[in-house]
């Protein structure tokens, strides 16, 4: 079957996320028939640079051999089994490892990003209530952010486009001023900017502290925003505002978690552990959906009690899964065996010389790069620049989609020297032509 009737049936049958189906008259969905690697391949053997890693969640790319054998091998074993009433091996070994990266234990799992939202929202509200505290419902996060699009996620999210026409169906929740050092005024460092931002949380946590659960951040990349970076301290002291107001700390690291920002976990570069860490989408090298939420034992202890009321009584048919945590088991067998943080900062640091002509581009400015995410923001970028954008690097075999006028890459771990060349090749091309 060709990539034009593929295109034509998805359009009559399915109906893609983020997406004003219309729009797909003037850009149709790629037909991806197979990945290898880095690469995305359609059904007439073009190849398509994945440089955006598939939203963020493919690690090591595409039909990456150690995960697919692992997938393979826990096929013949148990493909699924509900995990309430019943436990298996991946899902026990998985909690234990990740306990044993994060320092938070009792690993709940959930599908998607969103649902991990969901579930550490819940559980805020729900440690305060069993503590008796039965005001403390309120959250609390930056503007700009995002945290997902269920209902509740969705509250605690700020970006407009996604937001504003489901507000009568939101829970009302508070918003402070971004550390997004793009925001800062000139002359201003980024970390002079994080304590000129902090202050705005601490005037709302000394007013509201005793009607807010939660702080939900997304620990020093707002991903969504358009790659907003800020400088650690933010976290830092947002940490010390939280132990002091009695304000649980979540940190959505559902895009930035698994080693993007350099890191195992953004937060750690803050020196700090949040109250609950949300983790998905790296998690199974971008498989199988998956996600979880790490919290800590003192959260969990007011949780075990006879009455079940007490209980996290929250659930998904599919929790726990046994092929997606092997999946994620897989992943962090190759963190450990390949030293992927030692290796991804060499790659880092090649992939900055070869953007060096893209970062002296005229049009280019607030150049930014943390770990394995670059991106920068274009002038004189008009409302069409991001669609033009991503249909010409099409041409060149590249896929990207900018954010508004914010061009950013967020390869798969695996990407190698050539890749990289062609990324920054091609997007300086498209700088000059477009
Ligand atoms: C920081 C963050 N939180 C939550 C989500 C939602 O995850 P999902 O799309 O898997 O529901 C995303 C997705 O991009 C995200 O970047």
């Amino acid at each position: 079957m060709s990539n034009e009737e593929w295109i034509s049936r998805t359009r009559e049958a399915v109906w893609h996320p983020c997406t004003q189906m219309k729009h797909l008259e003037l850009t149709p969905p790629l037909p991806i028939a197979r990945g290898e690697g880095a690469w995305l391949i359609d059904h007439q053997g073009r190849r398509y640079l994945d440089a955006i890693s598939s939203w963020w969640v493919n690690l090591f790319g595409h039909a990456n051999p150690r995960i697919n054998a692992a997938i393979v091998d826990q096929l013949a074993r148990i493909e699924h089994v509900m995990l309430a009433g019943c436990t298996h091996a991946p899902v026990v070994e998985l909690s234990e490892r990740l306990a044993r990266l994060s320092g938070l234990g009792h690993a709940f799992f959930g599908s998607d990003g969103a649902s991990a939202t969901e579930i550490a929202l819940k559980m805020s509200f729900h440690f305060w209530h069993n503590r008796g505290r039965l005001h403390k419902t309120g959250y609390v996060s930056l503007q700009n952010g995002y945290h997902g699009e269920t209902l509740g996620a969705l509250s605690v999210t700020d970006v407009a486009l996604f937001k504003d026409i489901y507000a009568p169906l939101l829970r009302q929740t508070h918003q402070v001023v971004s550390p997004d050092w793009r925001l800062a005024e000139v002359e201003e460092s980024a970390e002079a900017y994080a304590w000129r931002a902090i202050g705005q949380m601490e005037d709302f946590l000394s007013e509201c502290a005793d009607t807010t659960a939660a702080v939900i951040v997304e620990p020093l990349v707002q991903g969504a925003a358009g790659m907003a970076m800020y400088h650690p301290i933010y976290l830092t002291r947002l940490r010390e505002l939280c132990d002091n107001y009695e304000v649980h700390l979540i940190a959505d690291e559902i895009a930035v978690g698994f080693g993007r920002t350099g890191t195992m976990f953004a937060y750690e570069q803050a020196s700090i552990r949040p109250d609950f860490l949300c983790l998905s989408k790296g998690i199974t090298g971008g498989y199988l959906p998956l996600s979880c939420v790490l919290t800590r034992d003192e959260i969990y202890a007011a949780f075990y009690a006879d009455s079940s009321a007490r209980g996290f009584l929250h659930s998904h048919s599919y929790t726990g899964n046994p092929l997606a945590c092997r999946a994620a088991l897989a992943v962090l067998d190759i963190f450990e065996s390949d030293q992927v943080l030692l290796q991804n900062r060499s790659k880092a640091a090649r992939f900055n010389e070869l953007l060096a002509p893209v970062m002296a581009h005229p049009r280019v400015e607030q150049m930014r790069n943390i770990g394995m995410i670059w991106a920068f923001d274009v002038r004189h970028a008009d409302a069409g620049f991001s669609t033009r954008f991503h249909i010409a690097a099409l041409r060149h075999g590249l896929f990207l989609r900018p954010i508004g006028n914010t061009v950013y890459f967020m390869p798969p771990y695996v990407i190698e020297e050539a890749e990289m060349r062609l990324m920054a090749d091609v997007t300086l091309q498209l700088l000059q032509e477009l």
